[in-house]
């Protein structure tokens, strides 16, 4: 196939250049992206991001979770383990898609921004996806339409800061342009969206985690 721009599902959601390029850059990793989160350097960024994601997220058992952008896994992993009942896990990428374990996993092949399911949720969560999405305020408005009131929703995006702009570098290296993040960007666009921000913790080298909940 050359490129992705031959996928049905690129054809059906109209995708941008941009995001073509997304799907194209992570279904070409989808393979080892899992094993190679396991081990240095990401295994050692990974271990924070997941004790501040874990703190945040709370007590999971028995909850009916949305991930958004899951990639391969790693977090719906985590999620099922930690005693979720069941995860709706959404991506763009069919080939990450292709990586989830088994188990109790609704894989979704869709855009964050705009797809639709016909459930909401208490529960909601997206780590490593927002900085790749076009207009990241929509993924925040499409997640308040999954949300239940009161529902909780849990984030890991990269901050503007020195390895925050080092990793955009990286990023740019292989053609893809992605967004930092800051607590302000929140607190403007959360409340416009259905959400108020509840708590945001930095999380070295260069991620924010945060918790917004959604209003009544
Ligand atoms: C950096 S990976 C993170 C994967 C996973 N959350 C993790 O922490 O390992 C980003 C994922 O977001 C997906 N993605 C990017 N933009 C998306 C969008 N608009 N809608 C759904 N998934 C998207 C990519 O395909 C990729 O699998």
């Amino acid at each position: 196939m050359n490129g992705l721009t031959d996928r049905n599902e690129l054809r059906r959601w109209d995708a941008s250049h941009a995001s073509a390029k997304v799907v194209e850059y992570f279904s070409q990793r989808a393979c080892d992206y899992q094993t190679k989160s396991l081990r240095f350097p990401w295994a050692w960024m990974r271990a924070a991001e997941l004790a501040a994601i874990r703190g945040l997220l709370g007590d999971v058992e028995g909850g009916e979770i949305l991930e958004l952008g899951a990639g391969a896994g790693f977090y719906t992993r985590d999620l099922v383990g930690r005693g979720a009942r069941h995860v709706w896990a959404v991506d763009m990428s069919d080939a990450m898609l292709a990586m989830l374990p088994s188990g109790p996993i609704t894989p979704v092949l869709g855009d964050a921004q705009t797809m639709r399911l016909s459930r909401r949720f208490k529960l909601l969560v997206s780590t490593g996806m927002l900085e790749f999405v076009r207009d990241a305020s929509a993924v925040l408005a499409n997640a308040a339409y999954h949300a239940e009131p009161g529902a909780c929703f849990v984030l890991l995006v990269p901050r503007t800061s020195v390895f925050g702009r080092l990793y955009r570098r990286f990023h740019r290296a292989h053609g893809l342009r992605i967004h930092l993040f800051d607590r302000n960007w929140f607190e403007t666009n959360a409340p416009r969206t259905g959400w108020l921000v509840r708590s945001v913790v930095r999380v070295p080298p260069f991620s924010l985690a945060v918790r917004l909940v959604r209003t009544e």
